[in-house]
């Protein structure tokens, strides 16, 4: 009969490590639902920081703090509760223990996220809450972001930035708001545009590929090829591991 020490050992050894897998790239990439593909097919936690970002602003706009004041969104960035679900197949975020999913996706949200995700002290206080979801997720995680790869989980396992060109992004983006026509895709190409060079250029931990991240882009491939592309780089990586 195995001892218990014997019996860890063996599953060290058949259970696959837990990794860590960093996506990160400019909105209307597929990033989401990849992200949640990928990490439900090889049974890993998922984690939206967009939404975590999202909801910070929510929060702010919800307590009448000006978001445009950074001084007053620094002082109260330690306040709200953020909690994330990070069940793949059912993601959740609430603040404060209220449901924030729908509220989170408003325009109003889409238009203060930039401002609000640039100050420094909202992005100490989710920063570290990343770190620490990532940490505990059992068999590892997909988590999904801007920054991930660079400055949340530089020694993430598999770092993957996502691109596409604009218009595609903003086809994308338009077709999941509903918007129909020429004139709805190019108000949100422009809008996609907007936010993207406010998150590339801010000054803590902007949006930006690592150095060791492998670039995909999106542009001509089906959500399916994507998923498929991501699998493979995260199963070899677990290979030689
Ligand atoms: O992925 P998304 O569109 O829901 O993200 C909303 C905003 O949150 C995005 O415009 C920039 C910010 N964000 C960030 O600054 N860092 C991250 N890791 C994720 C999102």
């Amino acid at each position: 009969m195995s001892t218990p020490v014997e019996n860890a050992a063996t599953a060290a050894r058949t259970a696959p490590a837990a990794v860590i897998v960093a996506i990160d790239g400019p909105s209307g990439t597929g990033k989401s639902s990849t992200s949640k593909a990928v990490a439900s097919q090889l049974g890993l936690s998922f984690l939206d920081t967009g939404a975590q970002y999202r909801a910070m602003t929510w929060w702010m706009i919800s307590n009448g703090i000006d978001v445009t004041d950074t001084a007053a969104v620094a002082t109260a960035a330690g306040k709200p509760v953020l909690v994330s679900g990070t069940d793949p197949a059912d993601p959740t975020i609430t603040v404060d223990g209220v449901d924030a999913s729908g509220p989170i996706r408003t325009p109003e949200v889409t238009s203060k996220v930039s401002a609000v995700s640039a100050v420094p002290e909202v992005r100490a206080v989710i920063t570290e809450l990343q770190r620490s979801i990532a940490r505990s997720a059992p068999n590892g995680i997909v988590v999904e972001g801007r920054d991930i790869g660079t400055t949340v989980l530089p020694d993430a396992d598999v770092k993957i930035f996502l691109n596409a060109s604009a218009e595609a992004r903003a086809a994308r983006r338009s077709g999941e708001l509903g918007g129909k026509g020429a004139a709805a895709v190019d108000a949100t190409k422009q809008a996609l545009i907007k936010r993207d060079a406010a998150d590339s250029s801010r000054k803590v931990s902007p949006l930006a590929k690592a150095d060791d991240a492998v670039e995909v882009d999106t542009t001509e491939l089906t959500l399916q090829q994507v998923i498929e592309c991501l699998v493979t780089l995260v199963e070899e990586k677990r290979a030689t591991t």
